[in-house]
């Protein structure tokens, strides 16, 4: 059955929800699911903005089907080849053989690569700045490359002050029956930060360009690709933005992330964790065994301090504390301050190991004496400890 959302009196959201993957792109762990969004414009002319994922592919042509109401579709506008947006596009076209597909030159090249579906007799390029008339709409599309992928466009809507923001001001997560969320909750913003770190963190310059231009419109609703449409607060989530993208951090505060065999190296986390909070910082403490890297690294992008806490594993760091730090070299965090806290019962190492995989980020600041423990925290380690939290502590506080 069918299951669309009204939007506006004639703009419609077409797509569907996925709460069974348990990996999103291959890696990402999405506990409540995700939505892959599609919009349908129903104007003198129709228009189709994006298609979904194939996991979702039997109820989105339902939708379709119903809000055609037996019209021809005119127009389908492909911001993104992903084919979490475009795994059905040729289904799509194939079923509505005389709409237009409006996409970028760089974007029709991908749906060559993706499809055999011939496109050039039907195919409309979008450049920067170029509009659809669809009647009451127009439809300006603005080039936002590498946000996510080098092809993506997003669109403007003057008539209804909207913008369909492609990948941009997506989030995780599942709707829960409303297209909208009013309220962006801490549990949104979390899910939110983790999608956009860890899918276009990386990408943070395009992503102010595309932010700077987005300011130049007058924006009441963002309608991105996945998670929830935007109409209320849109300032909360596009300071956020501001902040991901321009790598600044959201709280002044020290992440501890730790790696820990037998947990010694855990319980030294703790130790200088309390120590912190007993000076007023707000602390926040992961096991980078257990929390997924995605975590880590939105949660890295969050605070403006980090500790970097490891066991030392075969003359090196640990397996988990690897993958977290290369993730995070990757997604290319930027201004952090940052110390570490080593352990091992022959030949510590790990911090070596871990400054190394960390050497190439942008405007970090590496602070304090590193801490070594052989085996386990003893009373004469704890000035070590107690120096290093002095050290956070006095350059966060000033
Ligand atoms: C597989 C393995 C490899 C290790 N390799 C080293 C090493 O190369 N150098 C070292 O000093 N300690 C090494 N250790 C010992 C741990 O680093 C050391 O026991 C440390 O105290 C463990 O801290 P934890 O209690 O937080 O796990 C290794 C331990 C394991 C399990
Ligand atoms: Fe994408
Ligand atoms: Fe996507």
């Amino acid at each position: 059955m069918y299951c669309v959302k009204k939007i506006k009196d004639d703009i419609y959201w077409v797509g569907g929800n996925d709460r069974r993957l348990e990996l999103f792109e291959g890696v990402y762990r999405i506990p409540s699911g995700v939505s892959y969004n599609s919009y349908f414009i129903d104007d003198e002319k129709t228009a189709l903005i994006d298609t979904v994922d194939k996991s979702v592919a039997e109820v989105f042509f339902a939708n379709l089907k119903h809000v055609l109401h037996g019209r021809n579709l005119d127009y389908i506008v492909v911001q993104h080849m992903e084919p979490d947006h475009s795994a059905t596009l040729e289904r799509a076209a194939m079923m509505y053989p005389d709409a237009k597909i409006v996409c970028t030159a760089k974007c029709a090249q991908m749906i060559r690569q993706f499809f055999s579906l011939e496109i050039d007799s039907r195919l409309q390029t979008a450049s920067e700045g170029d509009v659809l008339d669809t009647g009451r709409h127009r439809l300006t599309f603005l080039l936002a490359p590498m946000v996510h992928w080098p092809e993506v466009m997003v669109t403007y809507d003057a008539a209804d002050k909207i913008l369909f923001s492609a990948d941009a001001f997506g989030s995780f997560g599942a709707q829960n029956g409303d297209i909208f969320l009013d309220e962006p909750d801490s549990c949104y913003i979390n899910e939110s930060r983790r999608y956009y770190t860890n899918i276009v963190g990386k990408y943070g310059p395009q992503v102010t360009a595309l932010l700077k231009k987005a300011a130049a419109a007058d924006i009441e609703m963002i309608c991105p690709l996945h998670g929830y449409a935007l109409r209320n607060n849109l300032d909360v989530m596009i300071d956020k933005y501001t902040k991901w993208s321009s790598y600044t951090p959201e709280e002044s505060g020290v992440l501890i992330c730790y790696a820990s065999v037998y947990g010694n190296t855990q319980n030294a986390a703790e130790v200088i964790a309390g120590k912190l909070s007993e000076k007023g910082i707000k602390t926040c403490v992961m096991d980078v065994s257990k929390s997924s890297e995605s975590e880590i690294v939105a949660m890295c992008f969050k605070y403006s301090h980090i500790i970097f806490a490891s066991t030392t594993y075969n003359n090196g760091v640990f397996i988990s504390m690897e993958n977290v730090l290369n993730d995070i070299a990757a997604h290319n965090l930027q201004n952090r301050t940052i110390a570490f806290v080593q352990n091992g019962s022959w030949a510590p190492s790990a911090a070596k190991a871990m400054a190394k995989l960390l050497e190439g980020l942008k405007n970090c600041k590496f602070i304090g004496e590193t801490v070594t423990i052989k085996s386990a925290l003893k009373d004469s380690d704890m000035c070590c400890i107690d120096n290093l939290a002095e050290a956070v502590a006095e350059d966060l506080q000033g």
